[in-house]
């Protein structure tokens, strides 16, 4: 490692209750935790420049193994120089391993103890993603922040089923761990995350964290969740989980969630979050506002000439009427996503910013309430 470039380190600043006020510093600079992290799935959070991502508050932004192995392939990224210069974006960038897309988005796949082989959703051609493949394809984009290859399995599923998943998804942590350390990660500055399983069984995600905790990760996640169950069931298994983890390393929920989501799990303890949410949605004519979300298909936005938000620090909320919003949105223009998209992300960013200030003065409770009243007062 240059004498200049900072290893990946955890501090703990604050915690109030449950909630964590922390700082993670990477190669690529600091992100201030609890954070919400943009996707970037092809190397891009789509519809937004990244300079406008960066200023929204955003401190990381996620990219997938799975699709950029696929195109435009991880050799070919390291050639060019690697992610963070590929895609202008000097940032921290986490990576997430593969296995969660492979499940979702591949064809033909098969799994077995030494990997999963797929057919690519785009053309056809056949890969052998294993764990030690998933770190290598990380490290070749230059990932800051790398997950374990993992087995994340739907709900509702057979316990026998969770249970073997998750001891599957174990062994393969110590996999993805010696591949990065053979592939010099830590000297590099570099994390790597192991990740819980255990479905919905509250004896299966204690298993997980205990063995995983045997393996020096810089950080762990907690996966298999947001995948069909109820919401109640999600924070029951984050109430089980988190206080079993490492108190002094970040706990990162994959793939979650609705602000509501980001709330109720900040409170029980999880320090970094992703989701396609506020992106996708603002492709969809969806808008996150204080007061909740609004639909700007809806007829009733065709004469109304107020902004989403007056009172928002974001161009997208304060200044384009709702009237102008749905005639994009109607029209299928390429401003309505970037429009929404921006705005999404500014909602979600001004969320986080508020529960860490919360956090930071001991009103992590007042926030919670005021926040869960705005959003059920409604937009109005
Ligand atoms: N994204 C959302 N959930 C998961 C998960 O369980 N594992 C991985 N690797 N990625 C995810």
């Amino acid at each position: 490692m240059a004498a200049e470039t900072k290893a990946f380190s955890f501090e703990l600043l604050n915690t109030d209750g449950m909630a964590r006020r922390g700082r993670i510093t990477t190669p690529h600079g600091t992100v201030e935790t609890p954070a919400f992290m943009p996707v970037g799935t092809q190397g891009t959070v789509k519809a937004m420049y990244p300079g406008q991502v960066r200023d929204l508050g955003a401190e990381v932004v996620l990219g997938n193994t799975y699709h950029l192995m696929l195109r435009p392939g991880a050799e070919r990224v390291a050639r060019l120089g690697g992610l963070h210069t590929f895609m202008n974006w000097p940032h921290t960038i986490l990576t997430d391993s593969g296995g969660f897309q492979v499940m979702s988005l591949a064809q033909l796949r098969k799994l077995d103890e030494e990997g999963v082989r797929f057919q690519s959703h785009v053309d056809g051609q056949k890969y052998h993603l294993t764990p030690e493949r998933s770190v290598e394809i990380q490290g070749l984009l230059g990932s800051d922040i790398q997950m374990q290859l993992d087995e994340c399995i739907k709900l509702p599923a057979e316990p026998d089923d969770v249970k073997r998943a998750m001891e599957l998804s174990v062994r393969w942590a110590e996999r993805s761990r010696r591949q990065f350390e053979d592939m010099n990660g830590p000297a590099k500055g570099q994390g790597l995350y192991g990740i819980v399983q255990g479905g919905d069984v509250p004896d299966l995600r204690l298993k997980s964290v205990e063995a995983l905790l045997q393996i020096p990760f810089e950080g762990y996640s907690v996966g298999g969740l947001a995948v069909g169950e109820p919401q109640e069931v999600m924070l029951k298994m984050l109430e089980v989980t988190t206080p079993a983890m490492a108190a002094d390393k970040p706990r990162y929920l994959m793939g979650v969630g609705t602000p509501d989501d980001l709330l109720e799990s900040v409170k029980r303890g999880i320090d970094q979050f992703d989701c396609v949410m506020p992106t996708r949605a603002g492709r969809h004519g969806l808008a996150y506002t204080r007061f909740g979300k609004v639909n700007l298909k809806n007829a009733r936005h065709a004469e109304d000439p107020r902004p989403l938000d007056a009172q928002s620090a974001c161009e997208a909320a304060n200044t384009y009427s709702r009237a102008y919003l749905h005639h994009l949105v109607r029209t299928g223009e390429a401003l309505a996503s970037m429009l929404l998209t921006w705005n999404n992300l500014a909602y979600y960013q001004t969320l986080m910013a508020g529960m860490r200030a919360a956090i930071e003065n001991g009103s992590f409770e007042d926030f919670y309430q005021e926040t869960k009243a705005n959003w059920a007062r409604g937009d109005i």
